[in-house]
């Protein structure tokens, strides 16, 4: 592979090392994909004011999140199965994201266990589904807590999975086509050698660290999947995060807000902070994308609430757009997850070597020398 330019480089690298049934796990989204594409095109769409004759030798992408300084306003989005991707693949990109000077959030569906992550690097931001088993899901608050993990990121766009096509097809987690030993995933797997050695043969075990004791017998996604599903809370309302608020006394970042009537209600309950978000295109289809979703609900609910976005951001000059219409910083999902499979924590340092590259040539081409004053102006509207 040449050396990657940009995050659809990575996508590409990523495409050729990982078996099929893993490369579409993490580029696909649910039912037609419509809402994971226009995450994308309505990003490009959106156009930047080009301004001259402003000094910009001296320029600066440094923000303040949660009372915590960064190099830049990007944060690595919680990605499921980050693991199967490299080896020990949520510890890599931690390690990446420590030395970039920006937050990793490591997902409850995580290869790697909190305590991994957290001795390999400072703590990682948590984050968590609302669980059926509120037992289990005190134990994992209590832990998080324990362990020094700065934020929580709690998850409430997923009371039901949306359908992937793509992983159902594949038999990713269930159906006909499961079998770790079928003749298709066998192929699969003997047709990309690298990722077989890497995370095959010397990346185990592959269980879901962090709920690993509440199915002890599991030993793949497939065997976890169920117990997943199965304890996602159908019944979470906003009275639920006066439960969390007790057990959770650091900040409290609300994941997967696309609507104004739900960002009031979430700072009427006090909420830190909420990532405008539609899961990456993976749940409703049909949906917002992230970027026009954002400026209605900044505008909700002011400077009380910090708001954040993801879905589409694939390069600097989209996380300048994305502050431009009202967010504080972005989260990055399949860009960290493609630049690991591609290259592992290389590849991760490097990808955010090339994001905050681009963001330091947008602050300058649009004249805006500090980050922190990137505001609705920059956007040619
Ligand atoms: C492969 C994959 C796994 C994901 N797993 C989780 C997860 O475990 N928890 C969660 O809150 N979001 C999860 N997400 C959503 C991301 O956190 C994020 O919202 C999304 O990827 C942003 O869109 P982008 O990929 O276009 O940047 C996942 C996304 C992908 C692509």
């Amino acid at each position: 592979m040449t050396a990657p330019a940009s995050v659809s480089d990575f996508r590409e690298g990523a495409r050729r090392r990982l078996p099929k049934l893993l490369f579409d796990y993490v580029d696909g989204g649910s039912y037609a994909e419509a809402t994971l594409r226009r995450n994308i095109s309505d990003l490009e769409a959106l156009a930047l004011r080009q301004r001259v004759m402003v000094d910009v030798s001296q320029r600066s992408t440094s923000i303040e999140l949660f009372g915590h300084k960064q190099s830049m306003p990007v944060v690595l989005a919680p990605i499921g199965m980050g693991g199967m991707l490299a080896r020990r693949g949520e510890v890599q990109a931690a390690r990446a994201a420590q030395a970039a000077g920006v937050p990793f959030t490591l997902s409850t569906v995580g290869i790697c266990d909190m305590s991994e992550v957290a001795q390999a690097t400072t703590p990682p931001w948590y984050q968590l589904y609302m669980l059926r088993d509120r037992g289990y899901m005190g134990a994992l608050l209590d832990r998080a807590r324990e362990l020094g993990c700065p934020v929580l990121v709690f998850t409430v766009d997923l009371p039901v999975p949306g359908t992937r096509y793509r992983d159902r097809r594949n038999g990713l987690f269930g159906g006909s086509n499961t079998s770790a030993l079928s003749p298709r995933r066998v192929l699969d797997g003997l047709s990309h050698p690298a990722w077989l050695w890497d995370v095959h043969l010397n990346g185990k075990p592959h269980t879901f660290g962090n709920i690993a004791s509440a199915v002890p017998d599991a030993r793949g996604a497939a065997e976890f999947w169920p117990w997943v599903t199965n304890n996602f809370d159908t019944t979470l309302t906003w009275d639920h995060i006066s439960w969390i608020r007790e057990r959770w006394p650091g900040p409290l970042v609300l994941k997967g807000v696309l609507d104004a009537e739900d960002a009031r209600e979430a700072k009427r309950c006090g909420v830190d902070g909420l990532v405008v978000s539609n899961h990456g295109g993976r749940q409703l289809d049909g949906v917002l994308s992230g970027i026009k979703a954002l400026p209605p609900i900044a505008d909700a609910v002011g400077d009380d609430v910090t708001v954040l976005m993801d879905g589409g951001v694939r390069s600097g000059l989209d996380v300048v757009k994305a502050l431009a219409s009202g967010a504080k910083a972005c989260l990055l999902g399949r860009a960290w997850a493609f630049a690991l499979a591609a290259q592992g924590e290389k590849g991760v340092a490097s990808m955010l070597d090339i994001v905050r590259a681009e963001m330091l040539t947008a602050l300058a081409l649009t004249g805006v020398p500090d980050i922190r004053d990137v505001n609705r102006s920059v956007l040619a509207l």
